[in-house]
């Protein structure tokens, strides 16, 4: 396997370095202190072709690669955390998952609304279930051939912005019989029962809702319902296998945004000057820099070698392990970046005149969303002891 960028890939990162510098970075600012969803950024990313990118071409999109994606994903985040985020989930989860395992009609329906500009949100968490996802309480009962949904998911992600919600819930048969986990599709606007109940105040990542939402007897036709490749008994661990973009994603907005600052801050060690000298003179500060580059690196490997683990959309990661090793290297890594890059700067890194404040802040969820740097651990360590890591009490080693 190889992540080797192709001429065709270094063209796509020049197209997104000059619009993430020419139209994306301006408005970064603003949309951290509105907090409002940057619309406009969106349509800037849709027109660009940076939406849908793996849509196949039988769907009506560009067929690109999953490294392709991840590259504009990069670009979008050096400037913007937000739009590196949006760029992720018009590309990766929801999408993946249904592209994946969707019917033909659930596939185009899909394909249609990313390649239009939206983003669509993945819902998976809920207040009693975090890390232990597969503790969720969301209900889909079903009545006839449709599901009625009842439950609250929170922390999703484009909440109230997003069109198509992709709802992870514990399924029940008409008798009440519990058949597994599956995924069902919802609309905003379209499908009665999806509400959105608050906001949550963020740390960063301002410009993009954490929604909590809850479902009320909401019903969900078949066509609507993704029913993974082994039925509902082995859907969680399906529909889990498809999130693993997303993990990746994640981990790229991540290095975007130290990479954007490791550079910001290897100028400006150039242009200060202190005790009559560039302060990019001084050793103490060479070792950081120096640090901070080789961390960029490894975790750029990392993050591309995953991606090129990917085949063509609709393959799952042939290995959980490389998604959840790349996060939680890149996550760790991109954080201590950008508070060193901060530091560099001395007071003016402090100020929120400085976008390196606002990048602290959006770096800093990497960590936690999209699986713990924790419960990534137990994942890799699973790979490593060739044992299944039960985290219940009752369950270890079993
Ligand atoms: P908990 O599970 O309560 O964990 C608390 C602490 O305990 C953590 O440090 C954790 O690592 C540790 N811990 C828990 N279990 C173990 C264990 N077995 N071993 C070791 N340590 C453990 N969810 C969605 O479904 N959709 C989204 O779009 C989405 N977007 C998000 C965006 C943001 C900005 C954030 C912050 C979160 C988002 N999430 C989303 C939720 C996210 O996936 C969860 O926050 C995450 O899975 C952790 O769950 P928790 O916050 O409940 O923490
Ligand atoms: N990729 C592929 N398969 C996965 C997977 C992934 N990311 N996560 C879980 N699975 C599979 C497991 O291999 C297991 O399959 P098996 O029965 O063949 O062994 C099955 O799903 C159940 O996983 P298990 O580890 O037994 O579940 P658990 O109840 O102990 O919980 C997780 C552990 C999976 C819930 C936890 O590791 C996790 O990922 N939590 C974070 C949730 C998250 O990322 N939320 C993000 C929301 S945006």
């Amino acid at each position: 396997m190889t992540w080797d960028l192709t001429p065709d890939q270094y063209a796509i990162q020049a197209t997104a370095r000059a619009l993430a510098t020419e139209v994306i970075e301006p408005r970064a600012a603003e949309v951290d202190a509105t907090e409002e969803y940057p619309w406009d950024n969106v349509a800037a990313l849709q027109e660009a072709g940076f939406t849908g990118m793996t849509v196949p071409t039988e769907l009506g999109g560009p067929g690109h690669s999953f490294l392709d994606a991840v590259l504009v994903v990069e670009e979008m985040a050096k400037v913007c955390g937000v739009t590196g985020r949006i760029a992720v989930e018009a590309n990766m989860g929801a999408i993946s998952a249904i592209l994946a395992y969707g019917t033909d009609a659930q596939r185009k329906l899909a394909a249609d609304l990313v390649l239009s500009g939206d983003k669509p949100a993945i819902c998976i968490t809920e207040p009693e279930a975090g890390s232990a996802a597969s503790e969720m309480t969301t209900r889909a009962d079903r009545r006839g051939d449709s599901y009625v949904l009842n439950g609250t998911k929170h922390w999703i992600t484009g909440g109230g912005v997003s069109r198509l919600h992709l709802i992870f819930a514990r399924v029940y048969d008409e008798h009440g019989v519990e058949e597994g986990i599956g995924g069902f599709i919802a609309i905003r606007d379209e499908t009665p029962g999806l509400r959105f109940v608050r906001r949550e105040p963020t740390m960063g990542l301002r410009g993009i809702p954490e929604m909590e939402i809850a479902f009320e007897d909401m019903e969900i036709g078949p066509d609507m319902v993704v029913l993974p490749p082994s039925g509902f008994r082995r859907g969680f661990a399906d529909l889990m296998n498809a999130y693993n973009s997303q993990r990746v994603g994640a981990g790229t907005v991540a290095l975007g945004l130290a990479t954007g600052a490791y550079e910001r801050a290897v100028e400006f060690s150039k242009e200060r000057e202190q005790f009559g000298r560039p302060i990019a003179e001084f050793q103490g500060l060479h070792w950081m820099l120096a640090d901070m580059s080789v961390q960029l690196e490894a975790a750029r490997s990392l993050t591309y070698r995953a991606a090129a683990s990917r085949g063509p959309d609709g393959s799952p990661f042939p290995d959980p392990a490389m998604a959840a090793r790349a996060k939680i290297f890149t996550a760790e890594a991109s954080i201590k970046v950008v508070s060193d890059a901060l530091q560099v700067f001395g007071a003016a890194g402090y100020s929120r005149r400085n976008p390196l404040e606002r990048m602290y802040r959006d770096v800093r969820m990497f960590t936690i969303g999209g699986g713990t740097a924790q419960i990534l651990r137990t994942v890799v360590a699973g790979r490593v002891l060739e044992m299944k890591l039960p985290q219940r009490r009752d369950g270890f080693l079993r």
